[in-house]
């Protein structure tokens, strides 16, 4: 029985994780600032922004169970609209969840896994890291800097035996979508196409992927000895992400501002 943390298991892909985990025998532990009431998940009321909360929390749990498998890194939210309208403190208080939040719970986390000589740690990223998305700027710019602190991070931890891993989601139907802060003020000189990509962006996140199916391939993850660097979820976003790599970035580009950018909308 594998002790695993999840965090943002309160609600959406977290929850499937943590359910999903919980119910293959696993110990689990969810992390989210409101209350999880499953019967098979220790809940954790604990915001990632506060370093000394994570780092109280999962050594109490090294003492109760005497070692920390794995770790989920999945909490997280998303703004939208231009960068010009985005306020400092929006974006600031994203990077801070987003990035920071993974930064503290990983610090907090990798002495406990040291003492066992070994860990996995699973940071939640997203095709958005590789495809950055008009008017989801910060969002897109959080995963990418995610998917730079996983790379640094496996190369650190490498001789103590902790492995770890970028999973890169595509659209899932979560509470994400109504939990998107949305800019206070979109000025005229926006507001159309802002109005027009963040629909489109809604649209294809409510026919998104169940996160059953991101629970089920984290656990399957989850039960490999070794573990791969970067893992996308579904199908389609894994040819999306291929293509990515091998085509010109200038022409990748083109394409997604096509789908989101609405250019020809000014
Ligand atoms: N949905 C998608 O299409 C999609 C695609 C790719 C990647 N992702 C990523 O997957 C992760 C989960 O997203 P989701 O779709 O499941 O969204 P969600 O349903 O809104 O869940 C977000 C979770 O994060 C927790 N959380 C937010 N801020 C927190 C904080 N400061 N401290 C602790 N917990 C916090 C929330 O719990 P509390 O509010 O109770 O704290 C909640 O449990 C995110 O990192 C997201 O970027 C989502």
């Amino acid at each position: 029985m594998k002790v695993i943390i999840v965090t943002g298991a309160s609600s959406g892909i977290g929850l499937s994780i943590a359910q999903h985990l919980a119910a293959k025998g696993n110990n689990v532990y969810g992390v989210s600032r409101s209350k999880i009431h499953e019967k098979n998940i220790k809940s954790i009321q604990a915001d990632v922004t506060q370093f000394e909360q994570l780092q109280k929390a999962y050594q109490d749990i090294f003492e109760v169970e005497g070692k920390i498998d794995i770790l989920i890194n999945n909490a997280g939210m998303g703004i939208s609209g231009s960068i010009e309208d985005t306020s400092y403190e929006d974006a600031q208080y994203l990077m801070n969840v987003n990035f920071m939040g993974i930064f503290n719970s990983t610090k907090a986390v990798i002495p406990l896994m040291r003492k066992s000589g070994r860990g996995k740690i699973f940071n939640m990223s997203s095709v958005a890291s590789k495809l950055s998305i008009p008017f989801q700027s910060f969002y897109s710019s959080s995963k990418a800097a995610v998917n730079a602190f996983t790379d640094a991070l496996a190369n650190e931890v490498a001789p103590f035996k902790i492995q770890v891993c970028s999973i890169m989601p595509g659209d899932i139907k979560t509470g994400f979508t109504k939990n998107r802060k949305k800019n206070a003020v979109d000025s005229e000189a926006y507001k159309k196409r802002v109005d027009k990509s963040v629909a489109v962006m809604e649209e294809d996140e409510n026919n998104g992927m169940d996160p059953e199916v991101a629970a089920r391939a984290v656990h399957r993850l989850v039960q490999r000895k070794r573990i791969p660097l970067y893992y996308t979820i579904g199908i389609q976003y894994k040819l999306i992400v291929l293509l990515a790599k091998i085509l010109p970035a200038k022409f990748v580009n083109h394409i997604v501002g096509s789908i989101y950018g609405f250019k020809k909308d000014k």
